[in-house]
């Protein structure tokens, strides 16, 4: 660790299953065996989520104009080689930051209606966006352009999930104020996917 800032180990370009696989086998899962995951398969979400995969600019998910609006954070609970604690990705150098220190799932699952899913997993990530990004190019349509990346990006960490044997849910039902205010964070939360082992 360098300045509360973790290079992740490098992303595997190969895996398991195949991409119809993924697709097929993805469900929403809600209840997780509450064993830890490893800095690996973190590592590997991260990427899928926002990770760059061409010339240090382009990623794993399409953006508008390439002005790459969201910033994923990570709440890890049980990870094998991070500390319980929030955490920002940085693309560039495939790197995580610690922000805050401490076991913040249970103030997450309150800002989220209690759901049991963020209780229970060993992760949450959770996609914000920045729109003013995006707006400096796209005017009005921004904020559509933001939503619909924050899907894409939703999707790959979801597949990603099943590609590893893991389970997830995306999560709209929440508080983004409370979720700001509770974690101290500047930017807009748009999805929490909690994650954990099946
Ligand atoms: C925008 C959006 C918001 C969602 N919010 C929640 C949520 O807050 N809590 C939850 O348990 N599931 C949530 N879900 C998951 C859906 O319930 C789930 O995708 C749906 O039941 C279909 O099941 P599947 O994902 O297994 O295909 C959400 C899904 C989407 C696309």
């Amino acid at each position: 660790m360098k300045g509360n800032v973790i290079k992740l180990p490098a992303p595997s370009l190969k895996g398991d299953i195949s991409l119809e696989e993924a697709l097929a086998g993805r469900r929403s899962l809600r209840e997780y065996s509450g064993d830890s995951l490893s800095l690996e398969e973190i590592s590997q979400l991260l990427w899928a989520g926002q990770g760059i995969t061409k010339d240090n600019l382009y990623r794993t998910a399409p953006s508008a104009g390439a002005l790459y609006p969201l910033e994923v954070y990570l709440i890890a609970e049980k990870v094998e080689g991070l500390e319980p604690g929030l955490y920002h990705y940085i693309p560039k150098g495939h790197k995580v930051k610690l922000l805050k220190k401490g076991k913040l799932l249970k103030t997450l699952a309150e800002a989220a209606l209690g759901q049991r899913a963020i209780h229970n997993c060993s992760a949450a990530f959770i996609i914000t966006g920045v729109v003013k990004r995006t707006s400096k190019k796209y005017g009005e349509r921004a904020e559509m352009y933001v939503h619909i990346e924050v899907g894409h990006a939703g999707q790959n960490i979801l597949l990603q999930a099943e590609a590893l044997g893991l389970g997830a849910v995306p999560m709209g039902a929440f508080y983004e104020e409370r979720v700001k205010a509770k974690l101290g964070l500047e930017k807009e939360p748009f999805y929490i996917i909690p994650v954990g082992r099946k």
